[in-house]
């Protein structure tokens, strides 16, 4: 096998299809290749024949210009895909198994590992603690939005599906397991969403749905998404969710007027650090406005799943201090309500087996909620360019043709 059709990050705003090397089991240098990671043998890997792979509000912020992402970066973290060369330490996987692969990338052997703190894992990343397939700063490990792409520590990493047929019929939902279902659903429980709770997400992108879909999965009384997208607004409504338009005003008096009190059990912030001002429809960027927002309506002794990314360099933040991931957030109001507030890359490894059960026995519509839009991979700078624009969609690539014909269960 020579060539492998793969999505690169070009420049601000361009994203291109291009040919790459077939994966092999060691990480060779490349574009975002940590030094000490070139060369890095992984006899404990697997090749995957990627069978879906999504296109993610994380790879937007690189798209955007917002992170110090180099040219060349083959992109993408969703992968699931079919192994087709296994290495000689791999012991518990074969070819021909279809897999989930967390979109963090773990050792399980490091202290963080065996803690199942899977997302910063000491040993993957010889820059800073976790790591991630084609992203920024996480060790240069190749993006898997390819025909192909190599899985390290597979044994750990990977969650095979037993039943082939069952998973290739729902592979539109199990796709989401790769990372935003658990995310979402990470950002629910550290929330504190339970049955008979109130919640409000922040953020009606496919990370805010899907934690307003969790939040029902986990029995909550009424879930509320906030957005300023009437399109994404209306696709949170489609499954049973209340929604308050940022735009219009105070999310608290929102809030009022849909439970009768302006405050809620639980709040999520899916939305992260190019978050919008609130009250005006082209209101600016205010990185801390979900944050401070979200303290607002919260309840005393509630608590705050914020799975919305937050980063340490932001060359295009609103100011200097923005552009060093420093923001005004009222710490006070957090201090005096007792809150808890739970960051950081969702441990994936810990939620996915149970979520996968929960798809393939009919407990959650997934794909429905995020409305999962199937597209080839040489189609991906149309996807990255409309879900920029605010598509109310989850574009899932298919680099080999394996969704043809599947449908959102
Ligand atoms: N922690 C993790 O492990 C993890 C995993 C995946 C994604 N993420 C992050 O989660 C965030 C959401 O991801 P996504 O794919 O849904 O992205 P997205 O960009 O599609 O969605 C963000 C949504 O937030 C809305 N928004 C902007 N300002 C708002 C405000 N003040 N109040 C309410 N909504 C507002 C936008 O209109 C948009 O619809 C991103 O920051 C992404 O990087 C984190
Ligand atoms: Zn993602
Ligand atoms: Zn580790």
């Amino acid at each position: 096998m020579s060539g492998n059709r793969a999505v690169a990050y070009l420049k601000p705003g361009a994203v291109e299809v291009r040919t790459i090397d077939y994966p092999t089991l060691e990480l060779q240098d490349g574009p975002g290749v940590a030094s000490k990671n070139v060369g890095r043998k992984c006899r404990h890997g697997v090749i995957l024949k990627v069978l879906a792979t999504n296109i993610c509000g994380s790879d937007q912020h690189m798209v955007r210009g917002r992170t110090t992402a180099p040219e060349g970066l083959v992109l993408g973290h969703e992968i699931t895909g079919e192994i087709v060369e296994r290495g000689p330490d791999v012991e518990f996987l074969d070819v021909g198994d279809i897999v989930s692969v967390p979109f963090n990338i773990a050792c399980g052997r490091c202290r963080n590992c065996k803690e199942r703190k899977t997302g910063i894992c000491l040993s993957v990343n010889p820059a800073r603690p976790g790591a991630a397939y084609g992203y920024v700063d996480m060790g240069g490990w190749v993006g898997g939005q390819a025909e192909y792409v190599m899985v390290p520590y597979a044994d750990f990493n990977a969650l095979r599906f037993p039943d082939r047929d069952a998973a290739r019929e729902k592979l539109l939902d199990l796709t989401m397991l790769s990372d935003i279902f658990p995310t979402g659903f990470h950002g629910a429980v550290t929330a504190g969403a339970g049955v008979g709770s109130t919640v409000y997400v922040a953020g009606a992108g496919p990370v805010g749905l899907a934690a307003a879909a969790s939040a029902q999965l986990l029995g909550a009384a009424v879930v509320i998404v906030g957005d300023l997208n009437a399109q994404r607004l209306a696709q949170a409504r489609s499954f049973g969710c209340e929604t308050v338009d940022v735009s219009r005003g105070p999310v608290e008096e929102q809030i009022a007027e849909i439970l009768g009190e302006p405050e809620v059990d639980a709040a999520v912030d899916a939305v992260g650090f190019e978050a919008r001002g609130h009250g005006s429809a082209d209101a600016p960027e205010a990185p801390a406005t979900v944050l401070n927002s979200l303290m607002g309506v919260t309840k005393a002794g509630g608590a705050l799943g914020i799975p919305g990314l937050y980063v340490t360099d932001d060359p295009g933040g609103v100011d200097q201090d923005a552009r060093t991931g420093t923001l005004k957030v009222r710490l006070g109001l957090g201090w005096a309500k007792s809150h808890h507030f739970t960051t950081g890359q969702c441990p994936v490894m810990k939620y996915h087996r149970a979520l996968s059960q929960a798809i393939l026995h009919d407990k959650v519509h997934i794909a429905k909620a995020v409305n999962a839009t199937v597209i080839g991979i040489e189609e991906a700078p149309r996807g990255y360019a409309e879900f920029d624009q605010g598509a109310s969609r989850k574009y899932v690539l298919d680099p080999h043709g394996a969704l043809n014909g599947v449908r959102a269960v």
